[in-house]
C-alpha cells in the first residue's frame, strides 16, 4: 500500500526559506527554469542542463562570477546529481523535499499522451490500417526504390514521393506528436516481399517522418532485432536485441524509433509500451518526493548499449518540460549498470529509490499495453512519450523462420527539450567518421543492409 504523503503542492510542506524562493520562482517560467534552492543563492537554472549552464538571478541578469563558481562548483561536486555527496556547507546541500517548491512542474500531465494501457485495449483506434491504395504506392514506390538502390546516406524522402500515402503519413505522426506517442501501422504483406522489398519500403516511409541515422560504427542506417546468439541480457557482452530474452523498458537515443516485422516468433515477443506521462502521474501520486530527481542528470551506461562508444558512460536527466511538453528518457538498467564504472559517482539513496519505485510502477497492471506484431507490421514510437520493452519469446528452429524485425531510429525537429536530452549520443545517417571504418565493411544501399549483419562485435555483441 502507497504510504500517506503530504501533497507537494501544500505550501507548509516547504520550509519558510524555500516557500519565499517559490513565490519569486514564480516570476519566472517554471517550465524551464528553477531556482537553484539547493544553493539558496537565488539563481536560476534550466532544468536538465543544471550542470551545464550559466545560472542568471531571478530577474534574468546574469549571476556573479562568484555565484556562478558557487553554483557551478556545487554542480561538479554532485550537489544536483548526487544528492548530498556535494561539499560539506550547507548551502550545498541538496533536499528533494525543497525541490518540490517547482509545484508546475509537479503537476500531473494530462492530455492523450497519459494514456493507460487497459484503456486503449477497449479500442484499436491506435491501430492505422493501410487502404488498398495505399499498400499498391507503397510497393509500386518501394520496388523502384529498390531496383534504384540509392546510397542510404544521402536519398531524400522528396526522391521518391508518396501523394496517395501522404494524408496518412501525417495521421501517424500527429499521433506520435500531440495524441498517445505512438501508432501500429498494419496491412503490408511482408509475408509475400522479399526481405528487401519490406526494407525498401520501411526505409523510405521513414525518410518521409524524419532523418534516418546510424546505429552502430560502421554507420548502418538498420538494425536487426534477431536472436543471434545463446547469450543472456544480463551478459554485459551481449546486446539485448540479439537475445530472446525479456527486455526492460526504456528509450532508444533518438527521437523515433520505429519497427517493422519481417517475420514472428513461434510464441511471445509482444511488443510493449507505456506511456511516460502516465509514468510519471503515477510517481507523483506514490512518491512525490522523489518525481523532481528525474529532471537531474543522471549517468547511462553507454558502452553497454553501444560496444564501439567512445566513452563508458553519457549523462541525460529522465524527464524534462518545456514549454509545458513534458518528455521522459527512462529506464532503470543502464543507469544501474552505469554504477559498474568506478568514474561514475554513486547513486545516492533517493536514486536508488526512485529507480525501484519507477521499476515497480513499470509492473503496474493496467498502465502498459501489449501488442503482437504480424509480418508486415510497422510500429512508429516517438521515445519521448512512451517506453518500449519486450517480453521473451521461443524461436523457431529453421533460419529463415526466425524472429526477424527491422529497426530504424529517426531524427525528428521540433519539440522542445533541454539541450542534449537522451539522443545526443546519436549520429546521423551521412555523418563521416574519419575513415575509422574500412570501406568494404559499410553497407550504405538496401540491398546489402536488408541482410543481417555478422561482421561486427561478433565476440562482443552476437
Ligand atoms: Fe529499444
Amino acid at each position: 500500500m502507497t504510504p500517506a504523503r503530504r501533497s507537494p503542492r501544500s505550501a507548509s510542506f516547504l520550509k519558510p526559506n524555500a516557500r519565499v524562493a517559490r513565490q519569486q520562482a514564480k516570476r519566472v517560467r517554471s517550465t524551464d527554469s528553477a531556482m537553484c534552492i539547493a544553493c539558496h543563492i537565488g539563481l536560476t537554472m534550466p532544468l536538465g542542463q543544471l550542470a551545464l549552464t550559466a545560472p542568471r538571478h531571478l530577474d534574468g541578469q546574469p549571476a556573479s562570477e562568484q555565484s556562478f563558481v558557487a553554483a557551478r562548483n556545487h554542480n561538479n561536486a554532485g550537489g544536483w546529481l548526487h544528492g548530498v555527496s556535494g561539499p560539506s556547507d550547507r548551502r550545498y546541500r541538496y533536499d528533494p523535499k525543497e525541490l518540490n517548491m517547482i509545484d508546475e512542474l509537479l503537476r500531473p500531465v494530462t492530455g492523450p499522451a497519459a494514456w493507460r494501457g487497459e484503456d486503449l485495449r477497449s479500442g484499436d483506434d491506435w491501430i492505422y490500417h493501410l487502404s488498398d491504395d495505399e499498400r499498391i504506392e507503397l510497393e509500386t514506390v518501394g520496388a523502384r526504390f529498390l531496383a534504384e538502390d540509392p546510397d542510404l546516406r544521402f536519398v531524400q524522402a522528396e526522391d521518391y514521393p508518396l501523394p496517395i500515402t501522404a494524408a496518412g503519413l501525417r495521421v501517424w505522426e500527429e499521433a506520435m506528436e500531440d495524441k498517445r506517442g505512438f501508432i501500429l501501422v498494419r496491412g503490408l504483406r511482408s509475408d509475400l516481399y522479399s526481405d528487401a522489398l519490406s526494407a525498401a519500403i520501411f526505409f523510405m516511409l521513414g525518410l518521409h517522418i524524419g532523418d534516418p541515422m546510424r546505429q552502430n560504427e560502421l554507420g548502418d542506417a538498420f538494425d536487426h532485432v534477431r536472436a543471434t546468439t545463446d547469450k543472456t541480457v544480463d551478459d554485459p557482452t551481449a546486446l539485448g536485441s540479439r537475445t530472446t530474452d525479456k527486455l526492460g523498458f526504456h528509450s532508444d537515443s533518438s527521437d523515433v524509433v520505429a519497427l517493422m516485422c519481417l517475420r514472428g516468433s513461434k510464441s511471445g515477443g509482444a511488443s510493449i509500451l507505456i506511456s511516460g506521462a502516465t509514468i510519471y502521474n503515477e510517481l507523483l501520486r506514490r512518491r512525490p518526493d522523489l518525481a523532481p530527481l528525474l529532471f537531474e542528470p543522471w549517468y547511462w551506461d553507454w558502452y553497454k548499449q553501444d560496444h564501439d562508444a567512445p566513452e563508458t558512460t553519457y549523462v541525460s536527466p529522465m524527464a524534462c518540460m518545456v514549454d509545458g511538453v513534458f518528455s521522459i528518457y527512462a529506464g532503470s538498467r543502464m543507469i544501474r549498470s552505469a554504477q559498474d564504472y568506478p568514474e561514475v559517482p554513486r547513486l545516492t539513496a533517493a536514486q536508488l529509490e526512485l529507480l525501484d519505485e519507477l521499476d515497480a510502477i513499470f509492473l503496474t497492471p493496467g498502465l502498459p499495453i501489449e501488442m503482437d506484431f504480424r509480418p508486415g507490421d510497422m510500429q512508429w514510437l516517438l521515445n519521448y512519450t512512451a517506453l518500449h520493452s519486450r517480453t521473451s519469446y521461443l524461436d523457431y528452429q529453421q533460419p529463415e523462420k526466425k524472429r526477424h524485425l527491422l529497426r530504424l531510429w529517426l531524427k525528428r525537429e521540433g519539440r522542445p527539450l533541454v539541450p542534449g536530452f537522451g539522443k545526443n549520443v546519436v549520429k546521423g545517417r551521412a555523418e563521416d567518421r574519419d575513415g575509422a571504418v574500412p570501406a568494404e565493411k559499410t553497407r550504405f544501399r538496401i540491398s546489402q543492409i536488408c541482410y543481417p549483419r555478422y561482421d561486427w562485435g561478433k565476440d562482443a555483441a552476437y
